[in-house]
């Protein structure tokens, strides 16, 4: 099923603290996730380091970790005017880099892309059931438009096991998965995610 941008998030209130991002009151990115962050971007460096594509700026912290480990292009969309900003401040510490900024959502722009090497997911969804639309939505899109052969996609998915539907629908488009465990805990006063022990970050190969 085809997924649609969350309505009028371009517009909504943009609150960010040193420790936290809230978008509509929402809890958006923590910074107690940055382990996870920097794992994704690791196993997906390992994998390339040459044209990547990210899907959700945020923080910044995945797009930091990125930039540390090096890439030949980034290019990072971003659809929330004031976060978008935040990127463009960001990218001034990075100027022999080579960062391309979008702002937009991923949706309205999937036609109008390249082909990349390796591809960050990292949005935002209101419920768990719309989050896994999105992904599975993505999932396709990136293995059909956005990525090379032996291309690989990292996505969010803040859990300890791949669930079953997830197993499905990425072998539906990927022929391979690397799943690797992490320990970590989460904030008590996280609402998205409780993480007591460990987590998986995953890499899915075209
Ligand atoms: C959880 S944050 C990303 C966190 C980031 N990985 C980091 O390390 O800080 C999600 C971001 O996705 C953006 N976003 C929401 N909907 C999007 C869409 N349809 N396309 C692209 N980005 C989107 C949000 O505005 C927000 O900046």
């Amino acid at each position: 099923m085809i997924s649609k941008p969350n309505p009028d998030w371009e517009k909504k209130d943009v609150v960010i603290k040193n420790d936290r991002l809230l978008i509509d009151g929402y809890q958006v990115m923590m910074r107690w996730e940055t382990p996870y962050m920097h794992k994704m971007a690791e196993m997906l460096h390992a994998h390339s380091n040459n044209n990547i594509l990210e899907v959700g700026f945020g923080m910044g912290i995945s797009a930091t970790k990125l930039q540390h480990l090096g890439l030949k292009t980034h290019t990072i969309i971003e659809p929330h005017p004031k976060i978008y900003n935040l990127a463009l401040k960001w990218k001034r510490h990075y100027p022999k880099s080579n960062i391309m900024l979008i702002n937009d959502y991923w949706q309205n722009i999937r036609d109008l892309l390249p082909k990349y090497d390796g591809i960050f997911f990292d949005t935002f969804s209101a419920t768990t059931e719309e989050a896994d639309l999105k992904r599975f939505d993505f999932f396709k899109t990136a293995s059909e438009k956005l990525l090379k052969s032996n291309g690989a996609l990292t996505f969010y998915y803040m859990k300890k096991n791949l669930e079953l539907n997830y197993q499905d629908e990425l072998l539906k488009s990927f022929s391979k998965i690397i799943i690797e465990p992490q320990e970590l805990k989460s904030s008590p006063d996280c609402v998205y995610a409780s993480v007591d022990k460990y987590v998986i970050s995953i890499l899915a190969i075209k």
